[in-house]
């Protein structure tokens, strides 16, 4: 029997559409890609006849007048995510929004309120959570390692990852009409490894370990590279250290090791433009064996966005990340930034301000 398909409009045809999205939308089982929408004309032309959308849109506002558009995917820079957000949710339509989801607390709230209020799907583009390694992880948690007692997780950039990906990557096709944000958004390296990197790796922690209580910092800058060593300590009780330094002279490194009163878990995450699965490791104490998952589809951009259409289709559980959690990673990276200038601890209820 055929399934109904979720028809998603996605708002830019930068970078992450093209490495990501648009071919994860193409290829998704329960999904048509219907329309691209960007205001470099030559750009959403050149991305609608390649991935096969039905209609291009220039303009934002005519894309959310279209009745047949259940979902919008927001693939633009950071500074748009809250008020493309909103506007979608205001003309009825579900959304999946690239993370981070917003720059500064009260905005973060803002939306949050905002999918409230509209009774509507919003989730944000943390996609490392359908990594199937990375599920298989939180399955193990949930059902296997009895109180988690730490948690360690660790995101490393690395200076030779350009010559990997760039070979993995597809050419990247650019438009001098792209919209650009006022500020050059790597003119500030520390807010923009923050915001690019700390954004996985504090919803990862958040996904495997619940929400953080307090975060205590030192944050190292020396020859170029920005070091953040993360005293964590979460609701639960568990205690943690978050490490998030760019650009180390290795290769990349990205990974956690949980120890619970039951069972440990071992992660090495790689590069996700490899879409190569986590090396999960699970060791039951109960049963004394280890176990790892096959995980031979690793394309979290497209099981993202199954799952989302599963969600608004058919009722299913949302995995993915609400806005709430959406709110808390944003806290999590102003605590962070707080923190790392001040050296004092600083808790995440409190909390207010811009990563
Ligand atoms: N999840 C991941 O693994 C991952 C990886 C990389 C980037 N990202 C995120 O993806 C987002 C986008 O990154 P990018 O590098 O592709 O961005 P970009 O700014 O290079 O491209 C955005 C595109 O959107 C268009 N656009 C922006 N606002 C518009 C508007 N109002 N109307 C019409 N068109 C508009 C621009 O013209 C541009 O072509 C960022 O938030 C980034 O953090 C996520």
């Amino acid at each position: 029997m055929s399934e109904k398909l979720l028809k998603v409009g996605i708002l830019g045809c930068g970078p992450i559409a093209q490495i990501g999205h648009l071919e994860a939308c193409q290829k998704a089982r329960n999904v048509d890609l219907y329309a691209v929408c960007d205001a470099a004309e030559d750009l959403a032309n050149k991305m609608a006849a390649f991935y096969g959308a039905k209609k291009v849109f220039l303009s934002y506002e005519k894309m959310l007048k279209d009745p047949a558009v259940d979902l919008i995917l927001i693939a633009t820079g950071d500074y748009f995510h809250v008020p493309g957000t909103i506007m979608a949710l205001e003309a009825g339509k579900h959304v999946l929004v690239e993370k981070p989801m917003a720059l500064d607390v009260d905005s973060a709230q803002k939306l949050v309120d905002a999918v409230e209020k509209s009774g509507l799907i919003c989730q944000i583009g943390h996609n490392k959570r359908f990594d199937p390694g990375i599920f298989s992880a939180y399955h193990f948690v949930k059902e296997e390692l009895g109180e988690m007692i730490a948690y360690k997780g660790w995101y490393c950039d690395s200076t030779h990852r350009y010559a990997a990906t760039d070979s993995v990557q597809p050419v990247i096709h650019s438009s001098k009409n792209s919209v650009k944000p006022l500020k050059n958004p790597k003119e500030d390296l520390r807010q923009y490894y923050m915001l690019a990197h700390g954004s996985h790796l504090v919803d990862l922690a958040y996904y495997l370990a619940g929400p953080i209580e307090k975060v205590t910092v030192s944050l190292m800058e020396k020859q170029g590279i920005y070091s953040w060593f993360v005293d964590t300590h979460f609701e639960s009780g568990t205690h943690g250290h978050l490490d998030l330094t760019v650009a180390i002279r290795d290769d990349w490194s990205e990974g956690f090791e949980i120890y619970g009163s039951e069972g440990t878990v071992r992660a090495n995450i790689f590069n996700p433009w490899y879409m190569k699965p986590a090396q999960v490791r699970c060791f039951s104490e109960r049963k004394g064996t280890y176990s790892e998952v096959l995980n031979n589809d690793a394309n979290t951009y497209k099981l993202q966005i199954e799952h989302l259409a599963e969600v608004i289709m058919k009722g299913k559980k949302q995995i993915g990340a609400t806005a709430q959690e959406g709110l808390a990673s944003v806290k999590a990276m102003v605590a962070i930034n707080q923190s790392a200038t001040t050296g004092k601890t600083v808790y995440l209820n409190q909390v207010t301000g811009t990563v």
